[in-house]
């Protein structure tokens, strides 16, 4: 498959099957972000790479709606960046999320992106904060988000190149 193709192909995935993901994958998806550009080359990404199922649980707690996806995923990623390091931590976190939803599009994997940052647990703890206490991720490194991987367990259309908008592009001058 082509790139073009893989990204008419790729759909946020929300459900996987039991079945664990190869380490070499997992190892192809972790160097996707690490492969990454980042503002003036910060590179101050800290990745956690979850397996763990009751860690996976406590995690799709860390908002009400929209994370479930990480609990029954055989792999969940958290991303962060050190702050202190890279003013433009949202765009090198974002950057390196999508970077990993490509590798695994591309190795045959579903994954879906979970907003953690400006989110909030059902009892009003902000979600960044509710998943650094889980997996100790230092106070600097901030969390924007935690990727659910696994192989696919639904069934999602491609995107229909005829119903891209268009209109939201502006040659030359608005
Ligand atoms: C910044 C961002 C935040 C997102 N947050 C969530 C989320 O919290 N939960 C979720 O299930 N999907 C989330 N998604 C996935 C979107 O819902 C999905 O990409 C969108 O509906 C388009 O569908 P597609 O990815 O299948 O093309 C997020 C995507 C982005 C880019």
């Amino acid at each position: 498959m082509d790139f073009h193709e893989l990204i008419i192909n790729r759909r946020s995935i929300r459900k996987y099957t039991d079945e664990p993901i190869a380490q070499e994958d997992v190892r192809l998806i972790l160097e996707a972000a690490l492969l990454s550009p980042t503002s003036k080359s910060a590179r101050a990404w800290q990745l956690v790479a979850i397996e763990d199922k009751s860690t996976l649980e406590q995690l799709a707690a860390c908002k009400p709606a929209g994370a479930m996806s990480v609990a029954g995923c055989p792999l969940a990623i958290a991303v962060t960046v050190d702050s202190t390091k890279s003013e433009a931590w949202v765009e090198d976190a974002s950057v390196a999320a999508s970077y990993m939803q490509l590798q695994a599009a591309a190795l045959g994997l579903g994954s879906c992106w979970v907003q953690v940052y400006g989110r909030f647990a059902a009892d009003g703890t902000p979600s960044d904060q509710y998943v650094q206490e889980i997996l100790g991720i230092p106070e600097e490194c901030s969390v924007l988000c935690i990727i659910s991987f696994g192989h696919p367990n639904e069934i999602r259309k491609p995107q229909d190149t005829e119903k891209l908008k268009w209109e939201n592009v502006h040659i030359g001058k608005w």
